[in-house]
């Protein structure tokens, strides 16, 4: 039950750019997945060929299909095998003879994959694509740690005064004023929380800005700054795939509605920057499963909001904050 909740989830696993006619293996939930593109579209299979297990990720596209390296089946956009060259030419095809075909999307400038049956809704994101509006894809980030722990980190209010200190908060300037949590159209959205920030975005200007954070699903997050007065604002994607009960990778989508002439380069260079403060902390965290026992730790109001995301991972289903891989489905 509880796997099969982030099962059903989407999970970002490359940029949309990286796949070609070139089969390439990525991860998720601990199930290696080919990726390759053909006329249709990408398309995405258990990486494993039926016939005696090699990975389909060593093989080739020809002529739209996916040729097994090991001894050339051939399989089409939807998983059927077409072609098996050892099997004489008056016999048919075994109806058996089908890759294990998972769900896949091109979204955001990045490739999403859905191990289940009944994927949930992709994600919204409003802004994206808008003429007046910017993305820069940053990462993938690896991180050796639990993506419950990665998006905790995330809409964590009050670490950006310490670890981002004289980037994204000051020490002088460490309360958090007291914001609601609110559960509107299937994601958490928290009222505007003011954070005094220095250098709010590379510029040199400090001052208050507003963060609005939203929970989107178990594994995707994002929050928009604005400031008073100003019409910019600067919206900061996270989406986390975990590639194994160890590891995530997680991809950052930055989207701002001012610059637009301006070179991405610093933006990017930013959030790595950013990103990196924030990883020993992330790594160092025990134990490695977030707590979903509210007695586990000590919360204080300022924490509303990774309150939130640890009730709704319980009520969820998703118990401890794991994501266990499921090796036996298919
Ligand atoms: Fe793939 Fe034999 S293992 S064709
Ligand atoms: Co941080």
């Amino acid at each position: 039950m509880q796997q099969d909740k982030l099962w059903n989830q989407w999970h970002p696993v490359c940029k949309a750019d990286e796949v070609t006619d070139e089969p390439k293996q990525v991860r998720v939930l601990g199930e290696p997945v080919v990726l390759f593109r053909n006329e249709r579209g990408v398309h995405a299979f258990k990486d494993l060929c039926i016939h005696r297990g090699a990975s389909l990720s060593l093989g080739k596209v020809v002529d739209g299909r996916l040729v097994c390296a090991y001894h050339a089946w051939e399989y089409d956009g939807t998983g059927a095998c077409v072609k098996i060259p050892a099997l004489p030419c008056e016999r048919p095809i075994p109806k058996k003879a089908k890759a294990v075909v998972y769900h896949c999307q091109t979204y955001l400038g990045l490739i999403w994959v859905c191990l289940g049956d009944a994927p949930e809704a992709l994600v919204d994101f409003p802004e994206y694509g808008l003429d007046d509006h910017r993305t820069v894809i940053c990462g993938p980030y690896d991180v050796k740690a639990n993506a419950p722990r990665i998006i905790e980190n995330f809409l964590d209010v009050s670490h950006l005064m310490f670890v981002h200190e004289g980037m994204l908060g000051d020490a002088d300037h460490a309360e958090v004023v007291d914001y609601d949590v609110n559960f509107v159209d299937g994601r958490f959205i928290t009222s505007k929380i003011p954070v005094y920030q220095p250098d709010a975005d590379g510029r040199g200007q400090g001052g208050y800005t507003d963060y609005v954070y939203e929970i989107l699903s178990p594994t995707v997050a994002r929050f928009t700054k604005t400031t008073e007065g100003l019409d910019e604002a600067l919206t900061i994607f996270t989406a986390v795939n975990q590639l194994d009960d160890e590891q995530c990778q997680v991809f950052m989508l930055l989207t701002r509605n001012y610059e637009l002439d301006q070179p991405d380069e610093p933006y990017r260079e930013f959030q790595d920057t950013i990103f990196y403060q924030d990883l020993d902390i992330v790594e160092s965290q025990k134990p490695e499963l977030l707590p979903l026992d509210l007695q586990a730790e000590m919360h204080l109001k300022s924490d509303a909001l990774t309150i939130a995301y640890r009730r709704w991972l319980d009520e969820l289903g998703i118990e401890n904050g794991t994501i266990q891989k499921q090796s036996t489905r298919t």
